[in-house]
């Protein structure tokens, strides 16, 4: 082994891949995957905590992989996996769940969330969800964990239960740390820029997914909501237009402060189809390479069976220590 250092993250094949997962997570994962050993999973486990409609799954799934290499994820360099196909992140989270309290559980944010929003699905999965996350982490070792700041609550659960149970059974998990990329923009909703784009937003026009044809794209952009005035600056209370600054700067590898300077004396009209423009340009490639990839399920069908085939001897390296930590006879 090298001294790299081991980096996982996750995406739940719910939705769409948005321009905020892109530029938030997977723009940066493009960026680590030389200096890291990355695993990279479609947490298809995790989606089902909400009713999905089987068919649309299982579609979905291939559709994540696709556009995780259409984005420049090398399949072949990183674990890029389905975790259904790795059956000891159920095992480890069972483990993992005899040593968290409902205690712990009942604080999550995002629990309570979700479990306002399925109402008539309150199921034990989703109260149980982070301890799966803690077992994805945990199973590979991982260093380091890109998370946004909705996940670091989740997170923050995966490290406590990796060093309760190192002083119980003796040490067994790396604990992870998260990873805040230098780089890597908050994307907010283009329909309300005070909340993050998000791929369950009712309103399309809130989101733009990484599929989007340009001509979508232009016409989100030019409905983003704004403010009443109309200078293009950078400054507290203009959250509409510092979204669209921080994404542009973001798509063009440019600072802020240089976008402001190239918007100045421009309207909000010009302005919100330049970025729309910058965006289509940045997505055009990936929607391109994704087509071609959906066209080559062989290739695809490779890249998730070599995938898991490798994390399922990792993993089982884990397993059998934590099994024998625990006290289970050698199987
Ligand atoms: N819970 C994460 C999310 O909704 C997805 C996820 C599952 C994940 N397992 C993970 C992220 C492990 C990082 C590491 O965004």
């Amino acid at each position: 082994m090298d001294d790299k250092k081991i980096i996982f993250s996750g995406i739940q094949p719910t939705g769409c891949i948005t321009l905020g997962n892109y530029l938030g997570a997977l723009k940066n994962w493009v960026s680590l995957q030389h200096d890291y050993h990355c695993c990279f999973s479609v947490v298809d486990m995790h989606s089902i905590t909400v009713r999905q409609d089987p068919v649309a799954l299982r579609k979905r799934c291939m559709e994540f992989l696709a556009q995780y290499l259409a984005c420049g994820i090398d399949g072949e360099e990183n674990l890029v996996f389905f975790q259904s196909h790795v059956p000891a992140h159920a095992e480890l989270a069972w483990v993992l769940n005899c040593n968290v309290y409902m205690g712990e559980l009942s604080r999550m944010t995002q629990f309570k969330d979700k479990s306002a929003k399925h109402e008539n699905n309150i199921n034990a999965g989703l109260f149980t969800y982070p301890v799966l996350m803690a077992a994805d982490i945990l199973l590979y070792k991982t260093d380091l964990v890109p998370v946004g700041s909705d996940q670091k609550q989740h997170l923050e659960l995966a490290r406590d239960v990796a060093i309760r149970f190192n002083n119980l059974y003796g040490e067994t998990f790396t604990v992870p740390e998260p990873f805040i990329p230098k780089e890597g923009a908050r994307v907010m909703s283009l329909q309300d820029p005070t909340s993050k784009m998000s791929k369950s937003d009712p309103n399309v026009n809130g989101f733009i997914s990484i599929l989007d044809k340009p001509e979508d794209i232009a016409r989100k952009f030019k409905r983003a909501v704004t403010d009443s005035e109309s200078e293009v600056a950078y400054r507290e209370g203009k959250d509409g237009v510092n979204n669209l600054l921080s994404i542009y700067a973001s798509v063009t590898g440019k600072t802020v402060d240089e976008a402001v300077a190239e918007f100045a004396g421009c309207g909000y009209g010009v302005f919100k189809e330049r970025v729309g423009e910058a965006v289509a340009e940045e997505l055009r490639p990936i929607r391109e390479r994704y087509e071609d990839l959906m066209k080559n399920k062989d290739y695809l069908e490779t890249v998730y069976r070599t995938g898991a085939e490798k994390a399922r001897g990792i993993t089982a390296r884990t397993m059998s220590k934590v099994y024998r930590k625990v006290g289970f006879v050698n199987r």
